[in-house]
């Protein structure tokens, strides 16, 4: 599809943000259909690891599980490529997508306390703020390329988001004190992404896997967990995450167990 490119975003000329994010390729659009759908298109024609797509808006965002991602103005919707060499895209890669934007957000915003829902939701005061959607193209060997999209709302969830959406979801505007620019929320993605998919590895070092427990939303909470939209869920607590990226899982019935994939909601707050 065609999609007519902005000179702006956010009140920054698309140069200003080319430098800003070390001199990187940076597309920015006004209303598109999904930044990450513009993204893969760049990636097909050859567009280098790192390359940024910025939109004020998005006609058909998309979320995990095929969801529909709501993309109004004021949010930030940001889509990144890479491409892992060799590389298996696994779960671990959502959770290091999450971790390092939960980290990058965690240095700006020092009352926020995000921390990351497994597997790539980004959370503050238990409610959802963000999320990522990894998106991988494989050729006949190997991932040819990848595009991370993050989507964080910025602005308080208004009162034309669906009730579910409204009572599960909160925004930087309604968890800080202070006015937020959309290009600083833009900054700790943009350095959050890079910061562990940069180098991507099959599994987390030491260091890493101590961020992660620092940061997991999910461990020692009461969890239900299940395969990604499913209402029949499996009731215990959340253990910690695998240096694999998997969701260590202690059912009220049974052994431990770890989740490569689904979901886990979190039973009372
Ligand atoms: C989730 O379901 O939690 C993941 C949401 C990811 C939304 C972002 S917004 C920017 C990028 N473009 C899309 O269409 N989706 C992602």
């Amino acid at each position: 599809m065609s999609r007519r490119r902005a000179r702006q975003w956010a009140g920054h000329s698309v140069e200003a943000l080319r430098r800003r994010w070390g001199g990187r390729p940076v597309y920015a659009y006004g209303r598109v259909d999904s930044t990450n759908a513009a993204a893969r298109e760049l990636a097909e024609a050859g567009k280098p690891q790192g390359t940024v797509v910025v939109a004020r808006e998005q006609s058909s965002g998309r979320g995990r599980g095929e969801r529909a991602w709501l993309s109004p103005p004021g949010g930030l919707y940001l889509s990144m490529i890479f491409r892992p060499r060799g590389m298996v895209v696994s779960p671990l890669t959502s959770v290091l997508a999450a971790l390092g934007i939960v980290q990058a957000l965690d240095g700006a915003f020092a009352e926020l306390r995000p921390r990351l829902k497994w597997p790539n939701d980004i959370v503050a005061a238990g409610r959802k703020l963000g999320g990522v959607l990894p998106e991988a193209t494989s050729g006949e060997a190997e991932v040819r390329h990848l595009v991370v999209g993050v989507g964080i709302n910025v602005k308080p969830i208004g009162a034309r988001a669906p009730a579910d959406v409204g009572r599960r979801a909160t925004s930087l505007a309604e968890r800080l004190d202070r006015r937020v620019e959309l290009v600083e929320v833009a900054d700790a993605v943009v350095a959050g992404l890079e910061r562990y998919l940069d180098r991507p590895s099959a599994t987390a070092d030491a260091a890493t896997l101590e961020a992660l427990d620092r940061y997991d939303w999910l461990k020692g909470r009461r969890v239900r967990v299940g395969p990604e939209g499913s209402w029949d869920r499996t009731p215990g607590l959340g253990v910690g995450i695998a240096p694999d990226g998997a969701l260590l899982f202690r059912p009220d019935r049974g052994a431990l167990r770890r989740l490569s994939s689904g979901s886990a909601e979190v039973e009372t707050e």
